[in-house]
């Protein structure tokens, strides 16, 4: 029997594309077909109903910066964005070197019961790049994704030595790619814009580098390396590249980074301040040819929420960052011309594959599978206001900006968390 029937909508996963309902009962998908009968139905005329999302760069902001972020508002805004699972960054403080707070971000994550929060861990103690975090007792668990995000491994030889441990271990090394010496007091984009802006750059190559450097030493140890929120050109040519030669290499890019230009910084706002930064048009098209391409496997947001007393500071003064899980799927569907089921591949399918949860997420929509769905509506236009957004801070660049695509309801195996655009909790 049915305890919710989703009608009228269009399944869309990796199998496919079919009109049909979906009922769900005991939290798994219990019938899908023509015309489904009973419990509670929730409209899905004119939507989507895909696999629910799975963003594998968030930050959460909890334990340290609950003034931007809790795990219970960022689950919110993720479950608004559509997303059942998220991958919560380990640059809290204290960081998610060790298993206490590992544990205490993914009971906090429950607690709140609004998507799946998967703490990463990080690669070394304290994000400081000095010695190996205590991955194995991590990956022990459950962790999946280490990375130092905010932060890159800058020395080779740990980095080399992480990658040889992890070989024994079913986990992931997530690389903020970012050579610190050529980044220094960096606010933008080295280029034009920032030459005739007269504002510190952060080069290109600063990326590339060490996009390199991870690659050649997965090439050499065979470890599984995914690279973070790529932001460049040459940094897309260089995954597709390894991906040719056969490693075990994946790679994400954030909306942000395929959607706004260096030109914004013109304005001096620091909410456009952001990690690796706005690029330039002739990025953007190669990060939309490797997300068309499969060199890009997932959209993730890297949501990065700052109190509006932080952003209101002075370019160089603001921490980077901009918010992304409730604009996420508008921009991949407003920006990329891609099909759909391309679209929830990369929102849904892959990432849940990198993050090691496909068991429950990232479909397929079938029989027997948990329900964790997402419905949208494709046509659907929406306002931009960050003061309406569910994250405790507001600092998205896409203020007052209309965008097209919206997440109608969310089901978190088989609970609704959001229906008709609003939170249930
Ligand atoms: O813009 C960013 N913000 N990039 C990062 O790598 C870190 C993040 C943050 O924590 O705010």
């Amino acid at each position: 029997m049915n305890e919710i029937v989703i009608k009228g909508g269009t399944v869309i996963d990796a199998q496919g594309e079919r009109r049909v309902d979906v009922g769900i009962a005991g939290g798994v998908v219990n019938e899908v077909g023509p015309n489904l009968q009973g419990g509670r139905a929730l409209d899905a005329s004119g939507c989507v109903v895909s696999p629910g999302f799975v963003d594998l760069h968030v930050h959460l902001r909890q334990p340290g910066k609950e003034e931007a972020e809790t795990v219970e508002t960022g689950s919110r805004a993720a479950a608004l964005g559509g997303f059942t699972a998220v991958v919560a960054m380990p640059n809290t403080d204290p960081a998610q070197d060790c298993v206490a707070v590992v544990e205490q971000v993914r009971r906090w994550g429950v607690e709140a019961g609004l998507c799946e929060v998967l703490p990463s861990g990080c690669l070394t103690v304290g994000r400081l790049g000095q010695q190996m975090a205590p991955i194995g007792a991590l990956a022990a668990v459950g962790v999946r994704i280490f990375t130092d995000d905010g932060n890159g491994v800058q020395d080779p030889l740990l980095m080399r030595r992480i990658m040889e441990y992890s070989l024994d271990l079913d986990v992931v090394l997530a690389q903020h790619c970012e050579v610190a010496a050529l980044t220094t007091g960096a606010v933008m984009h080295e280029g034009c814009c920032s030459s005739r802006l007269g504002l510190p750059g952060w080069p290109a190559i600063a990326e590339e580098l060490m996009v390199f450097r991870d690659i050649e030493l997965a090439r050499l140890t065979g470890a599984r390396v995914h690279i973070l929120h790529l932001s460049t050109a040459r940094s897309v040519e260089l995954v597709r590249a390894a991906k040719a030669d056969g490693l075990r290499v994946t790679a994400e890019a954030a909306p942000h980074h395929f959607t706004l230009t260096d030109e914004m910084l013109e304005t001096f706002d620091a909410v456009y301040k952001v990690n690796p930064p706005l690029r330039t048009p002739a990025d953007i098209a190669a990060l939309k040819a490797g997300l068309r391409d499969g060199t890009i496997d997932a959209i993730a947001t890297d949501h990065a929420p700052h109190t509006p007393a932080s952003k209101e500071q002075s370019l160089d003064a603001a921490p980077p960052g901009m918010l992304g899980l409730q604009t996420a799927l508008s921009l991949a569907l407003g920006e990329l011309d891609l099909d759909l089921g391309r679209v929830v591949e990369l929102l849904s399918t892959a990432p849940a594959h990198i993050a090691g949860i496909a068991d429950r997420h990232g479909g397929p929509v079938a029989v027997g599978r948990a329900a964790n769905l997402t419905v949208f509506d494709p046509n659907a236009t929406w306002v931009v206001h960050g003061a309406h957004l569910a994250s405790r801070s507001r600092n998205t660049p896409y203020e007052g900006r209309t965008l097209r695509g919206r997440v109608r309801h969310t089901l978190l195996h088989g609970t609704p968390t959001v229906i008709d655009g609003e939170a249930q909790r």
